[in-house]
């Protein structure tokens, strides 16, 4: 995680810096949002732009969006200034931090981003089977797609692969695909020259060649609009690319890898997605299996998970119950591991004393609903006599709670875009229904640009 401080040097963001750090974020800090816009437009991303909020926020966000430059704005001041808050907040900043800073809030921030997600957990000799081939192929320069259900880990994967490769040192690049709106992807992945369009104002270096030497993660690729596809096997086939409004080509030197949570033959099939660029991409293949096919994951995954959420909010890490390793036990997880992990954040939290009780873990459904999916009956009568809006309703709004407010991963568990997902929100939100707060969903930030 890359984080890209805006304003001048003071003893609470130093300490905030230290603390971000020790959680594994790198951090640089210029003086004004004009050296930040130079930083950005060189190819020296961010993951996240932290700016004090007495600075003129709706200035740098105006620029980042007349640049399309995607990244999520968050505003720093003094806890008690609430007025400066809510002007951060209205000139579109995502989050307040408040300062002094305070570990935990830091900690949430920087996951909420989209954290490095670590280390890669197994036992299970699937897993095992697929790691040994992935890390056969990592040193290579083959193009690798990566498969599976959301919340599999299929970026963790994308990381591991870049790990054990030759460009280990270099530079890993992700690009989420699904969360960039259409309108800034191209840029932000292949830049642009000044004047290429009303409001670039100098010229932006792209994703391509920010990941230029190392590994660039082409993340959700199959929501990446036909036009782009385009665009994309050019850069992919000829190891060059074409900066918006650029006229001369500029070679790239890097490994990719993509991930799909989609049939991508099937998106073929429909004709959403070009069998060219599959076949570019997909030399290598590594297919992740749904967590519910490899049992002998859960226990090293849970231990993994208890220890880290134990540790990031100060508790003990706490024993799990035999009974409550029954109810995980029992569950479906069709949020795969990423499931599993905001089960055991909650179970973390809501425990009490030094063991993890049965009554800790809230799952989605839990065996009743299962047996009730499989066999209709049941479920069917419960639904039957509500309307398909209300239903609906429910469904987003249960699974943006199982996300913890991310919307881009229950836009994904949906199988449904985040632009819809948003509309439905703004909708439930004029309605007056009570929607989760977007805490860890800086993804949609981009949309709050255009
Ligand atoms: N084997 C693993 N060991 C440790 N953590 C894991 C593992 N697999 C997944 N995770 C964790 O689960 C979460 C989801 O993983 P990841 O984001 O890689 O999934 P994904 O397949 O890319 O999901 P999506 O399709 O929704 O983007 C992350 O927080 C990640 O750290
Ligand atoms: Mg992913």
């Amino acid at each position: 995680m890359r984080v890209l401080i805006i304003g001048p040097d003071q003893d609470d963001i130093a300490l905030a810096s230290r603390i971000a750090i020790e959680r594994g974020a790198s951090l640089r800090q210029v003086g004004s949002s004009a050296a930040a816009l130079a930083e950005l437009r060189a190819g020296r991303g961010a993951d996240l732009l932290l700016i004090d909020a007495a600075a003129d926020i709706a200035g740098l966000i105006r620029s980042l969006a007349a640049e399309r430059i995607f990244a999520p704005v968050i505003a720093y001041g003094v806890d008690t200034d609430a007025r400066t808050a809510v002007a951060a907040i209205k000139a579109g900043a995502r989050e307040f931090l408040p300062l002094p800073p305070d570990p935990e809030l830091i900690a949430a921030i920087l996951a909420a981003v989209g954290d490095d997600p670590g280390e890669l957990i197994f036992e299970d000799p699937s897993m095992r089977q697929l790691l040994g081939m992935a890390r056969q192929i990592a040193p290579s320069e083959a193009s690798v797609l990566i498969t599976g259900e959301s919340g599999t880990g299929k970026e963790v994967l994308a990381r591991y692969v870049h790990r054990h490769s030759r460009r280990a040192a270099r530079a890993f690049v992700s690009v989420n695909c699904a969360a960039i709106p259409e309108n800034l992807l191209e840029s932000e992945l292949f830049g642009h020259e000044k004047g290429a369009f009303t409001g670039a104002t100098a010229r932006r270096i792209g994703k391509f060649e920010e990941a230029h030497g190392g590994t660039l993660l082409l993340d959700e690729i199959s929501e990446m609009d036909p036009r782009l596809q385009a665009k994309l096997l050019r850069a992919v086939q000829e190891r060059e690319i074409d900066r918006v409004g650029g006229t001369r080509p500029v070679k790239v030197d890097l490994r990719l890898i993509a991930t799909s949570n989609r049939d991508l033959e099937a998106e073929v099939a429909a004709g959403r997605f070009r069998e060219d660029l599959l076949f570019r991409l997909n030399v290598v293949n590594l297919h992740l299996p749904p967590l519910r096919e490899r049992p002998d994951d859960l226990v090293p995954l849970c231990r993994h998970f208890i220890a880290r959420y134990a540790g990031a909010n100060g508790l003990p890490a706490a024993r799990l119950s035999d009974a409550a390793f029954a109810r995980l036990r029992a569950h479906l997880w069709k949020g795969n591991v990423r499931e599993l992990e905001n089960c055991l954040h909650r179970a973390v939290l809501l425990a009490t004393g030094d063991e993890i009780g049965p009554e800790a873990i809230t799952v989605q459904g839990g065996p009743a609903a299962r047996s009730r999916s499989a066999g209709l009956s049941g479920g069917a009568l419960a639904l039957v006599g509500r309307t398909v809006g209300d239903v609906e309703r429910d469904l987003i709004l249960e699974t943006l709670q199982h996300t913890l407010g991310n919307r881009t991963h229950a836009a994904t568990i949906l199988g449904i875009s985040i632009r819809t997902l948003r509309n439905k929100l703004r909708q439930y939100g004029d309605e007056g229904i009570a929607v989760p707060p977007p805490c860890a969903g800086v993804a949609e930030t981009a949309a709050g640009l255009v």
